[in-house]
Protein backbone atom coordinates (compact mmCIF):
# COMPACT_ATOMS: atom_id res chain seq x y z
CA UNK A 1 0.00 0.00 0.00
CA UNK A 2 1.27 3.58 -0.59
CA UNK A 3 2.12 5.93 2.24
CA UNK A 4 1.80 9.00 0.61
CA UNK A 5 -1.08 9.52 -1.71
CA UNK A 6 -0.97 13.12 -3.96
CA UNK A 7 -3.82 14.72 -5.22
CA UNK A 8 -4.63 17.11 -8.55
CA UNK A 9 -6.79 19.92 -7.06
CA UNK A 10 -9.22 21.11 -9.96
CA UNK A 11 -11.44 18.47 -11.18
CA UNK A 12 -10.27 15.76 -8.66
CA UNK A 13 -10.87 17.14 -5.06
CA UNK A 14 -12.33 21.08 -6.03
CA UNK A 15 -15.47 20.48 -8.61
CA UNK A 16 -14.54 23.18 -11.21
CA UNK A 17 -17.89 23.59 -12.75
CA UNK A 18 -19.48 24.54 -9.12
CA UNK A 19 -18.82 28.03 -9.63
CA UNK A 20 -20.72 28.49 -12.80
CA UNK A 21 -23.41 26.56 -11.40
CA UNK A 22 -23.44 29.13 -8.70
CA UNK A 23 -23.73 32.12 -10.76
CA UNK A 24 -24.74 31.12 -13.97
CA UNK A 25 -27.64 28.70 -13.15
CA UNK A 26 -29.95 30.60 -15.15
CA UNK A 27 -27.79 30.53 -18.49
CA UNK A 28 -28.70 26.61 -18.61
CA UNK A 29 -27.03 24.92 -22.26
CA UNK A 30 -24.70 28.21 -22.33
CA UNK A 31 -23.68 27.85 -18.76
CA UNK A 32 -22.07 24.27 -19.25
CA UNK A 33 -20.84 25.87 -22.06
CA UNK A 34 -19.44 28.85 -20.68
CA UNK A 35 -17.70 26.25 -17.60
CA UNK A 36 -16.03 24.53 -20.38
CA UNK A 37 -14.71 26.23 -22.66
CA UNK A 38 -13.37 28.55 -19.45
CA UNK A 39 -11.36 25.12 -17.99
CA UNK A 40 -10.13 24.51 -21.52
CA UNK A 41 -9.13 27.50 -22.36
CA UNK A 42 -7.32 27.82 -18.93
CA UNK A 43 -5.51 24.36 -19.21
CA UNK A 44 -4.45 25.52 -23.38
CA UNK A 45 -2.97 28.99 -21.44
CA UNK A 46 -0.62 26.50 -19.02
CA UNK A 47 0.45 24.66 -21.76
CA UNK A 48 1.70 27.38 -24.18
CA UNK A 49 2.98 29.48 -22.09
CA UNK A 50 4.90 26.59 -20.49
CA UNK A 51 6.51 26.06 -24.29
CA UNK A 52 6.51 29.34 -24.15
CA UNK A 53 8.88 29.45 -20.84
CA UNK A 54 6.80 32.34 -20.04
CA UNK A 55 6.56 32.54 -16.33
CA UNK A 56 4.96 35.96 -16.09
CA UNK A 57 1.74 34.79 -15.30
CA UNK A 58 0.22 32.07 -12.74
CA UNK A 59 -2.35 29.85 -12.82
CA UNK A 60 -4.76 32.49 -11.25
CA UNK A 61 -4.08 35.09 -14.18
CA UNK A 62 -4.66 32.21 -16.45
CA UNK A 63 -7.67 31.71 -14.57
CA UNK A 64 -8.70 35.10 -15.86
CA UNK A 65 -7.27 35.10 -18.89
CA UNK A 66 -9.48 32.04 -19.88
CA UNK A 67 -12.75 33.67 -18.31
CA UNK A 68 -12.21 36.44 -20.01
CA UNK A 69 -12.21 34.57 -23.50
CA UNK A 70 -14.97 32.25 -22.42
CA UNK A 71 -17.23 35.49 -21.78
CA UNK A 72 -16.27 37.09 -25.23
CA UNK A 73 -17.16 33.79 -26.51
CA UNK A 74 -20.87 32.51 -25.17
CA UNK A 75 -23.10 35.47 -26.53
CA UNK A 76 -25.43 35.01 -23.45
CA UNK A 77 -22.65 35.40 -21.06
CA UNK A 78 -22.55 38.94 -20.08
CA UNK A 79 -19.22 40.92 -18.63
CA UNK A 80 -21.27 41.21 -15.57
CA UNK A 81 -20.62 37.74 -14.28
CA UNK A 82 -17.03 37.94 -14.12
CA UNK A 83 -16.51 39.16 -10.85
CA UNK A 84 -19.13 36.98 -9.00
CA UNK A 85 -17.57 33.76 -11.27
CA UNK A 86 -14.47 34.31 -9.89
CA UNK A 87 -15.37 34.75 -6.52
CA UNK A 88 -16.56 31.91 -6.64
CA UNK A 89 -13.80 29.84 -8.41
CA UNK A 90 -12.15 31.11 -5.29
CA UNK A 91 -13.97 29.16 -2.65
CA UNK A 92 -15.04 26.00 -4.87
CA UNK A 93 -17.03 22.95 -3.68
CA UNK A 94 -15.22 19.91 -2.98
CA UNK A 95 -16.81 16.91 -4.67
CA UNK A 96 -19.42 15.02 -2.37
CA UNK A 97 -16.72 12.16 -1.41
CA UNK A 98 -13.73 14.06 -0.91
CA UNK A 99 -14.00 14.75 2.72
CA UNK A 100 -14.93 11.43 4.16
CA UNK A 101 -12.09 9.60 1.90
CA UNK A 102 -9.43 12.04 2.87
CA UNK A 103 -10.13 11.43 6.22
CA UNK A 104 -10.17 7.46 5.94
CA UNK A 105 -6.85 7.50 4.33
CA UNK A 106 -5.34 9.42 7.14
CA UNK A 107 -6.75 8.00 9.60
CA UNK A 108 -5.32 4.93 8.09
CA UNK A 109 -1.88 6.64 8.31
CA UNK A 110 -1.49 7.90 5.19
CA UNK A 111 0.34 11.26 4.17
CA UNK A 112 -1.87 13.45 1.70
CA UNK A 113 -0.56 16.43 -0.65
CA UNK A 114 -2.01 18.31 -3.17
CA UNK A 115 0.14 18.88 -6.70
CA UNK A 116 -1.32 21.33 -8.88
CA UNK A 117 -0.75 24.01 -11.33
CA UNK A 118 -2.75 26.58 -8.96
CA UNK A 119 -0.66 29.15 -7.01
CA UNK A 120 -0.28 28.89 -3.67
CA UNK A 121 -2.98 31.95 -3.04
CA UNK A 122 -5.48 29.99 -4.65
CA UNK A 123 -4.70 26.56 -3.49
CA UNK A 124 -4.53 27.73 0.27
CA UNK A 125 -7.98 29.81 -0.07
CA UNK A 126 -9.95 26.54 -1.75
CA UNK A 127 -8.04 24.38 0.48
CA UNK A 128 -9.57 26.46 3.99
CA UNK A 129 -12.53 26.71 2.84
CA UNK A 130 -13.56 23.66 1.97
CA UNK A 131 -11.82 22.65 5.43
CA UNK A 132 -9.60 20.08 4.20
CA UNK A 133 -6.61 22.20 5.90
CA UNK A 134 -6.13 19.61 8.61
CA UNK A 135 -5.90 16.63 6.41
CA UNK A 136 -3.47 18.33 4.18
CA UNK A 137 -0.11 17.57 4.79
CA UNK A 138 1.70 19.15 1.67
CA UNK A 139 0.65 21.46 -1.40
CA UNK A 140 3.32 21.54 -4.09
CA UNK A 141 2.20 23.93 -6.96
CA UNK A 142 3.48 24.55 -10.32
CA UNK A 143 4.48 27.88 -9.08
CA UNK A 144 7.73 26.41 -7.41
CA UNK A 145 8.82 24.81 -10.31
CA UNK A 146 8.03 27.64 -12.71
CA UNK A 147 5.91 26.03 -15.56
CA UNK A 148 2.71 24.01 -15.61
CA UNK A 149 1.96 19.84 -15.56
CA UNK A 150 2.44 18.10 -17.10
CA UNK A 151 6.31 18.82 -17.19
CA UNK A 152 8.40 16.42 -14.84
CA UNK A 153 9.79 19.13 -12.75
CA UNK A 154 6.41 19.27 -11.16
CA UNK A 155 6.07 15.93 -10.04
CA UNK A 156 9.15 15.30 -8.95
CA UNK A 157 8.70 18.18 -6.08
CA UNK A 158 6.69 15.45 -4.33
CA UNK A 159 9.25 12.91 -4.70
CA UNK A 160 11.95 15.18 -3.66
CA UNK A 161 10.28 16.56 -0.54
CA UNK A 162 9.39 13.18 0.72
CA UNK A 163 12.24 11.31 -0.30
CA UNK A 164 10.22 8.48 -2.51
CA UNK A 165 10.84 6.61 -5.42
CA UNK A 166 8.30 7.32 -7.68
CA UNK A 167 6.40 4.02 -7.92
CA UNK A 168 5.95 4.81 -4.25
CA UNK A 169 3.37 7.36 -4.74
CA UNK A 170 -0.41 7.06 -5.52
CA UNK A 171 -1.16 9.86 -7.20
CA UNK A 172 -4.43 10.43 -8.52
CA UNK A 173 -6.18 13.01 -10.70
CA UNK A 174 -9.29 13.53 -12.85
CA UNK A 175 -7.36 14.86 -15.90
CA UNK A 176 -6.36 12.20 -18.19
CA UNK A 177 -3.74 14.15 -19.70
CA UNK A 178 -2.61 14.41 -16.12
CA UNK A 179 -2.11 11.15 -15.38
CA UNK A 180 -0.16 10.46 -18.32
CA UNK A 181 2.20 13.09 -17.22
CA UNK A 182 2.63 11.17 -13.85
CA UNK A 183 2.73 7.94 -15.35
CA UNK A 184 5.81 8.87 -17.38
CA UNK A 185 7.33 10.86 -14.79
CA UNK A 186 6.64 6.99 -12.51
CA UNK A 187 4.00 7.58 -10.29
CA UNK A 188 1.53 4.92 -9.37
CA UNK A 189 -1.48 6.29 -11.09
CA UNK A 190 -5.56 6.61 -10.58
CA UNK A 191 -7.48 8.13 -12.96
CA UNK A 192 -10.89 9.43 -11.15
CA UNK A 193 -12.90 9.35 -14.70
CA UNK A 194 -15.38 11.16 -13.22
CA UNK A 195 -17.49 11.69 -16.56
CA UNK A 196 -17.00 8.62 -18.41
CA UNK A 197 -14.21 9.95 -20.88
CA UNK A 198 -13.36 7.52 -23.57
CA UNK A 199 -9.46 6.55 -22.75
CA UNK A 200 -6.24 8.53 -24.88
CA UNK A 201 -2.68 8.35 -24.33
CA UNK A 202 -2.76 4.77 -24.37
CA UNK A 203 0.69 4.13 -24.53
CA UNK A 204 0.52 6.00 -20.80
CA UNK A 205 -1.97 3.97 -19.07
CA UNK A 206 -2.96 4.78 -15.05
CA UNK A 207 -3.01 1.69 -12.90
CA UNK A 208 -6.12 1.68 -12.20
CA UNK A 209 -9.71 3.66 -13.00
CA UNK A 210 -12.32 4.92 -11.00
CA UNK A 211 -15.68 6.85 -11.53
CA UNK A 212 -14.81 8.91 -8.18
CA UNK A 213 -12.22 8.66 -5.15
CA UNK A 214 -14.33 6.09 -2.76
CA UNK A 215 -12.40 3.09 -4.15
CA UNK A 216 -8.95 4.20 -3.16
CA UNK A 217 -7.33 1.44 -0.61
CA UNK A 218 -7.18 2.66 2.48
CA UNK A 219 -4.27 1.52 4.73
CA UNK A 220 -6.14 0.96 8.09
C1 LIG B 1 -4.60 21.25 -11.34
C2 LIG B 1 -5.51 21.44 -12.51
C3 LIG B 1 -4.85 21.57 -13.78
O1 LIG B 1 -3.38 21.08 -11.55
O2 LIG B 1 -6.46 20.44 -12.54
O3 LIG B 1 -5.09 21.31 -10.20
Amino acid sequence: MPSLYVFDAYGTLFDTSAAVARIAAHLGEDGAKLAEIWRRKQLEYSWIRSLMKDRSRDFWRLTEDALDFAIAKVPAAETSMRDGLLEAYRDLDTFEEVPGVLRALKDGGARLAILSNGSHAMLERAIRSAKLDTLIDRVFSAEDAGTFKTAPEIYELATTAFRLYPSAVSFQSSNRWDIAGATRFGFSTVWINRSGEPDEYRDLPPNAILPDLKGLPTLG
